[in-house]
């Protein structure tokens, strides 16, 4: 396990480049796979969880090879993956193991998916469950993963999904590629679109409202090649870090605005955080743009309900921000941070504690008093991405050295932070 000691540093300033978006190389990806034909992708993520994706597909039998910095997917069509030779390796990555099963439901042969550790943590009932009504048969302990799939003719469901989750959404429309008839998702509070919006620009079929999405089956995918923007979960490091230090401004460009996925810009605003966006242009249905952001004064908020899959991602790094608030930061409606890579309130809660911060971790969220000066301490990233970015930049305002304990586990989503970091550091 390695670690990384971080030490304070008077601000941020200049440019920094983002990985492209996670969730949305996910689904060009396996989008690709499934086209009648050859797909260029551009800005693909380089992340552990993209990879994971990568090497699934590549045992499915898809071509997938990179050239001078884009990436080509050989797609086989719906029915042309190749049973694997043994079990696929989702390894941390939730996305892969959910959307993929979507897939998988309607192959004609049985296949096995499994994960890491901390993956074979996660709930798969959720998606277990619609999968088997559309006439998939999945074997497993516990609902959790490995996953026996044993895929054939699907027919389309109406399924109500108890969970704001946009992985069982996803899945359970990739399955819907495969269904005669209109297979419709509804969902609690409406989560992330990139599947959809996706789904659309390949040329499939895509109905709904607010809450509710339909893929009409069973549709044939067109090739198209996909350009995929910066990912606005890994930009929001550097956009908390640049409001928090003192003379901090940061640039960042081509970051996705995704109106799904823009909470964390919403919270800073509601903050008094100071983020701007400009160059604003959108490329396959996903808005894009360049972010700055600057030292802020930030004041506390509420957080809760509808907005919360909106930030979901988001919130470890938000409560860093809280502690710096002024007043009662209150986040609620968000027990899903619990059956993340990690339980992300409980190792939000004790890392926070342990440098110094007023905070109280609840059922389903956190309250946190600030402002509060942070000390330096021993961090457990709990092989959390999220966590140890996240508490490399409370590190960057507190006290003292910070040592994150299993620091590598951020080449998951953003292989090269800490060198991008270290960039704009001013000591
Ligand atoms: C993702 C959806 C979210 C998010 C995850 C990526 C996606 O998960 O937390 O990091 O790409 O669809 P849930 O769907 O489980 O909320």
């Amino acid at each position: 396990m390695e670690e990384k000691t971080i030490t304070p540093v008077r601000s941020i300033q200049g440019t920094v480049q983002v990985p492209g978006d996670k969730s949305i190389s996910h689904r060009a990806l396996i989008l690709a796979s499934l086209a009648n034909g050859s797909c260029t992708l551009r800005g693909l993520s380089g992340a552990g969880d993209v990879l994971s994706t990568i090497d699934c597909l590549k045992s499915l039998g898809v071509s997938i090879t990179k050239r001078s910095g884009v990436v080509v997917v050989k797609g086989k069509g719906k029915y042309g993956y190749k049973k694997p030779k043994k079990a696929l390796n989702a390894a941390n990555s939730g996305t892969t193991i959910r959307l993929l099963s979507g897939v998988l439901a309607a192959q004609p042969f049985v296949c096995e998916i499994d994960g890491d550790e901390s993956l074979r943590n996660r709930p798969m009932r959720r998606i277990i469950e619609p999968l088997e009504s559309m006439g998939a048969h999945i074997e497993s302990a516990g609902y959790k993963a490995p996953l026996k799939i044993f895929g054939g003719p699907l027919h389309a469901i109406d399924y109500a999904s108890t969970v704001a989750s946009a992985q069982v959404k996803s899945c359970v429309l990739l399955a819907g590629l495969y269904a005669k008839g209109s297979t419709r998702v509804s969902e609690p509070a409406p989560t992330r679109d990139h599947t959809e919006r996706m789904l659309e620009v390949f040329g499939a079929k895509i109905g709904g409202a607010q809450n509710v999405v339909c893929v009409q089956g069973p549709a044939e995918l067109t090739p198209t090649d996909i350009d995929v923007p910066g990912d606005l979960s890994a930009a929001a490091f550097f956009l908390v870090a640049a409001c928090l230090l003192p003379e901090s401004n940061i640039t960042i460009k081509n970051v996705g605005i995704n109106p799904s996925r823009i909470g964390i810009l919403d919270a800073l605003t509601a903050m008094g955080g100071r983020v701007e966006r400009t160059e604003v242009s959108n490329l396959n249905k996903e808005p894009r743009c360049t972010l700055t952001a600057v030292h802020s004064r930030l004041t506390a908020a509420n957080f809760g309900g509808s907005m919360i899959p909106t930030i979901i991602d988001e919130i470890p790094i938000l409560a860093i921000a809280a502690t710096q608030a002024h007043g009662n930061t209150i986040i609620r409606d968000a027990g899903e941070l619990r059956v993340k890579e990690s339980d992300r309130l409980a190792a939000v809660a004790q890392n926070l504690l342990a440098m110094g911060a007023q905070i109280k971790e609840t059922r389903d969220g956190l309250v946190i008093t600030g402002p509060t000066p942070l000390h330096g301490a021993e961090i457990d990233s709990f092989g959390d991405h999220r966590i140890a970015m996240s508490f490399t930049i409370a590190g960057l305002l507190a006290a003292g050295e910070t040592v994150i304990k299993g620091s590598e586990c951020v080449r998951i989503s953003f292989p090269g932070f800490f060198d991008s970091l270290e960039k704009v550091c001013v000591a």
